[in-house]
């Protein structure tokens, strides 16, 4: 009886993962303690995201935080812009209903994030050959992407430029699409690399995807000039490749949302299909409610309907229907005339107060230790500054000045404020002199 009861124990734990054990004569039933995901490794903390939270777990009456990319007012606080709360009240105002939005997105969210692609009334809107669907900010849209290209360019690598926002490779490596850097940085100019980056473009197969930031490089702040865009474009006909976008900053280069979409603009007048995700999170500030869309500019309409098709296909399998309230402001702020005029303004004000902490940072770098050259801060454009410190001064910055920052040596400038200029400028003086 003892025999068969353990046979029957070891047969029952193997199958169904319970121990069975005999006591006072009765059969118990007992869960293993445990888990079928012992084997599951800890993930490594997100390099960005990461440094928030340790930010957040800092005790330092004087930490900085520079490592996420999200725009802060002059008391270093979030900002809701005005027109978000005033577009807010309108839609409020209209008690409309929680019901799904269509998978594709809302229609006039659709229509404002293609006009402030192309400008309201360009050819290819009206010919109906842009396949636009609404997503989840910039990120969902590059993984929709990733997962079209997966679908419909099978074999076809992705660019990606050394360095980049660091989520690209996550983004396409997850959807088992191949991802390659072209060289992009210049570490002795702090510039574009462009003989570098034309190289390593030249030598992709035709038919690889070439991932380009639209304006405001992520992390360098370094963007090609219009004649190397120029150049970008021939080659990509030349080559047969094709360009995806990623414009998660129009607005934030230069304070006007018609100069940062300069790039696709050119690369769609001058004949290209392109593929651009778009986010509403830094311009308007939407970071939390995940708005933004996936744009494929295509050759003609049958081909934009067709391919629409087979986005809203995936997204439906992805998370089925985008998000209706950051869709409804965004849409009442582009719509709007004079909504949309207020956003321009506010936006100037946010790519103003960077560009004057830019200014104020290089000036006390140069007072502080004028034998380097720190005129590259004002070159870069966008929300950050590469500054070209390296992992080890890094460490220093967080744990002796208490400065979060990202540990490839790029620091958001829109976490900082006049009252903090000299603090980070001591910090920076003190890590590139002494480690
Ligand atoms: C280059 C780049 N692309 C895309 C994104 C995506 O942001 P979100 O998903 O919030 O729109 C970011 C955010 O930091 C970014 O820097």
């Amino acid at each position: 009886m003892l025999f068969a009861l353990s046979k029957m124990q070891q047969a029952i734990s193997r199958r169904v993962g319970v121990t069975v054990g005999a006591s006072s004569g009765r059969v118990a039933l007992q869960v293993r303690c445990m888990s079928r995901f012992t084997e599951v490794a800890q993930a490594p903390p997100d390099p960005i995201l990461g440094v928030s939270e340790a930010f957040r777990a800092s005790t330092s009456p004087s930490k900085l935080n520079l490592g996420v990319g999200a725009y802060r007012d002059e008391d270093l606080k979030p900002v809701v812009l005005s027109v978000v709360k005033k577009a807010e009240g309108k839609i409020f105002n209209r008690n409309e209903n929680k019901e799904y939005l269509s998978i594709e997105g809302l229609e006039g969210f659709r229509k404002a994030t293609v006009d402030l692609l192309l400008g309201a009334g360009h050819p290819a809107i009206k010919e109906g050959r842009v396949a636009v669907i609404q997503s989840l900010s910039g990120t969902g849209s590059l993984r929709v992407g990733a997962a079209f290209l997966a679908r419909f360019q099978k074999g076809a690598a992705v660019y990606i430029s050394n360095p980049t926002w660091g989520n690209h490779r996550n983004i396409f490596g997850d959807e088992n699409v191949e991802w390659k850097y072209y060289r992009y940085f210049d570490a002795d100019t702090v510039g574009l690399d462009f003989k570098g980056m034309m190289e390593d473009l030249k030598a992709a197969p035709p038919g690889s995807v070439v991932l380009l930031h639209g304006c405001a490089h992520n992390p360098t702040g370094v963007d090609p000039t219009p004649e190397q865009w120029n150049a970008i474009a021939d080659l990509c006909q030349e080559r047969n490749l094709l360009p995806f976008f990623d414009v998660a900053y129009q607005g934030f280069a230069t304070g006007d949302l018609d100069k940062d979409a300069f790039a696709p603009r050119l690369f769609v007048d001058r004949g290209l299909e392109i593929m651009v995700s778009q986010s509403y999170s830094k311009n308007l500030g939407l970071y939390g409610e995940r708005v933004g869309a996936l744009c494929m500019v295509l050759k003609d309409k049958e081909t934009a309907t067709r391919v629409l098709s087979q986005l809203k296909r995936l997204a439906r399998a992805l998370y089925s229907n985008p998000p209706t309230h950051g869709a409804r402001i965004a849409a009442e702020v582009v719509n709007d005339k004079e909504l949309f005029d207020e956003w321009k303004a506010e936006m100037r004000g946010m790519a103003g107060r960077i560009e004057r902490v830019r200014g104020e940072l290089q000036r006390a770098l140069e007072r502080k230790y004028p034998d380097k050259d720190w005129s590259f801060i004002t070159r870069q454009i966008g929300m950050f500054s590469f500054t070209g410190l390296t992992p080890a001064q890094v460490d220093n910055m967080t744990n002796k000045h208490s400065v979060y920052m990202t540990r490839d040596g790029r620091i958001s400038l829109a976490g900082l404020n006049s009252a903090k200029v000299e603090y980070l400028a001591d910090a920076i003086v003190d890590s590139v002199r002494n480690c």
